[in-house]
């Protein structure tokens, strides 16, 4: 296994989230089958064209990716990620190592770009989101999902608050994420001048079994270690919260997925 020193400077690669820990393709499986659901409605209610060009950008596992190649048959669909380990053997999709911080793609590339889970946790995200307009045909879609952590911060339960202030503090100094700002996403699309903006949001729990619950407890214990070795949260509060969860009585509301999307006018 390989460990990451939490102290490191911060960022995705080489925080507790990335890719080359041991469970990490499990984790990213546990939020595929928790945010999935809710991408695929998304992208149901469009009308795209007959053959559409689409961008998956920091497409993980590539479950969705794979989706997208299998609902739209005659469709380009290109999977991005910064660490393509888990993007082999998905049919129907052209993979590419790419770093959104970093690289482009020439203007009015796709139909649609999609962005899950990841602009949150870049801080370039506002300079990423401006990029992607660019990357969108005229008439195209920018989809951009996110995770917010505001209801686990509003819980009016005292551990389950401390473990959820901790996570946010956690990645924040050692990711740079933002777990606030899919809030305030569709108004970042309309600031674009993107048209027809529109959301959904899926509202995930703890304590119920759910796929949310089950995402939310992979990622805590990834994040085990380095809460404990930046003094976040002691052993005793893990273990405390371990049996909240497993407590019959104890759910409560822990994320939000908002989906936020827009096109780009046809007139550029
Ligand atoms: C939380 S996962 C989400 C994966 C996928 N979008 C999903 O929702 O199933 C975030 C992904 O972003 C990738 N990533 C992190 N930094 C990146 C960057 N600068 N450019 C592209 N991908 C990046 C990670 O490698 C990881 O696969």
């Amino acid at each position: 296994m390989t460990t990451t020193d939490p102290t490191d400077e911060p960022g995705y690669t080489s925080s507790y989230l990335a890719d080359q820990h041991t469970g990490q393709l499990a984790r990213l499986r546990t939020l595929e089958c928790a945010f999935d659901p809710l991408s695929k409605a998304v992208f149901d209610q469009f009308d795209l064209p007959g053959q559409p060009t689409i961008l998956d950008l920091g497409a993980g596992a590539g479950s969705f990716a794979g989706w997208l190649a299998q609902r739209y048959p005659d469709a380009i669909v290109t999977a991005t990620d910064i660490d393509t380990r888990f993007l082999t053997d998905i049919p129907g999709i052209r993979v590419i190592t790419h770093n959104a911080t970093t690289d482009d793609f020439p203007a009015a590339s796709f139909d649609v770009v999609h962005a899950r889970a990841l602009l949150c946790h870049l801080t370039e995200r506002e300079d990423i989101l401006s990029r992607a307009v660019t990357w969108v045909r005229p008439g195209g879609w920018l989809v951009i999902e996110d995770v917010s952590l505001q209801p686990s911060l509003r819980t009016s339960n005292p551990l389950f608050r401390k473990v959820a202030q901790a996570g946010v503090a956690l990645l924040e100094q050692s990711i740079g994420s933002d777990m606030l700002w899919a809030d305030t996403l569709p108004g970042r699309l309309r600031d674009r001048g993107l048209s027809r903006v529109g959301h959904r949001t899926l509202e995930g729990r703890i304590g119920d079994n759910s796929p949310a619950d089950t995402f939310w407890s992979a990622t805590t214990a990834q994040a085990g270690p380095a809460l404990l070795k930046l003094g976040l949260l002691t052993q005793n509060d893990l273990d405390a919260m371990a049996n909240l969860r497993a407590d019959p009585e104890f759910t409560d509301a822990a994320l939000t997925l908002v989906s936020a999307w827009g096109q780009v006018s046809e007139l550029g």
